[in-house]
């Protein structure tokens, strides 16, 4: 991959199979899902998964640049996009041009990532006219859990008609993408087939333009939470632990460190 250069998100809407998209929040993280993925996404989840927050509502915006920085040090294949965190964005579209243009330009990331519909067209439409490429989300959005009540699957009876509404208006206002996250799936299917933006699915359908999932739900590492979506593909949380329990036993019977380890240790 060494030769290949960076996705953009140009590169990523002009791709014909499905974007594979995982977030990442550290540099290891990021050097092993890189070659794989198309998109690392620098979620606001990190909150959730790597700091135990309920929510993700407590996550700041200098969490996000170092997250941000740690995961564009480690990738050099997937475009990076890193979420506006609550509070960051919403009161007006210049906070969100200040936030983004900070992000951006600290990190080197390719694009922002936040969340709302109609009432965000707006400021979607006021930073990708100011050179900051934006990723939409729709459906459930977490910084907003309080108001859906609860992480819970949306889109059911009149409530898919707003969803329509939002995921247009992300389109219209300039959005290169959107993530549809824990709707009822033939909504994301009618939504994939009605907007021209990238759609990047999490609980979502198979017919969205691309997948997105947590790392570390995909590779059994977070247990806290795990909503209906989340397949693993890895059991990684079984390998940790069966580490530290040869890591714990080898130190207790001082088998570690042994002569390989340390120096000038005479062996037998
Ligand atoms: O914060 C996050 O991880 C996300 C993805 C699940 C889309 O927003
Ligand atoms: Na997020």
């Amino acid at each position: 991959h060494s030769a290949t250069k960076r996705h953009t998100p140009r590169s990523l809407a002009a791709l014909d199979i499905p974007v594979v998209a995982l977030t990442a929040y550290t540099t290891p993280m990021a050097k092993l899902l890189d070659p794989h993925c198309d998109l690392l996404l620098v979620g606001d989840s990190l909150g959730m998964v790597v700091y135990g927050m309920e929510s993700t509502l407590g996550v700041t915006t200098d969490m996000m640049i170092a997250h941000g920085q740690a995961v564009v040090r480690g990738s050099q294949h997937a475009c990076v996009a890193i979420d506006l965190p609550f509070g960051s964005y919403q009161q007006s579209p210049q906070q969100a041009f200040q936030t983004s243009a900070e992000i951006m330009a600290r990190t080197g990331a390719g694009c922002v990532k936040l969340e709302g519909g109609v009432e965000m067209a707006e400021t979607i439409h006021f930073l990708t006219q100011r050179g900051i490429p934006v990723i939409g989300h729709i459906g459930l959005k977490p910084q907003a859990v309080h108001t859906h009540g609860g992480f819970r699957t949306v889109g059911r009876g009149n409530e898919a008609e707003q969803i329509m509404k939002d995921a247009q208006a992300v389109a219209d206002a300039g959005a290169f993408a959107m993530v549809i996250e824990s709707t009822m799936e033939p909504l994301a299917r009618a939504i994939t087939e009605s907007v021209p933006a990238l759609t990047i699915g999490i609980g979502a359908s198979p017919a969205c333009g691309g997948q997105v999932l947590v790392g570390e739900d995909m590779l059994g590492l977070f247990s806290d939470f795990t909503p209906r979506f989340v397949k693993r593909f890895g059991n990684l949380g079984a390998e940790v632990d069966k580490a530290a329990a040869a890591y714990a036993k080898a130190v207790r019977s001082r088998a570690f460190p042994g002569p390989e380890q340390c120096v000038g240790m005479p062996k037998e």
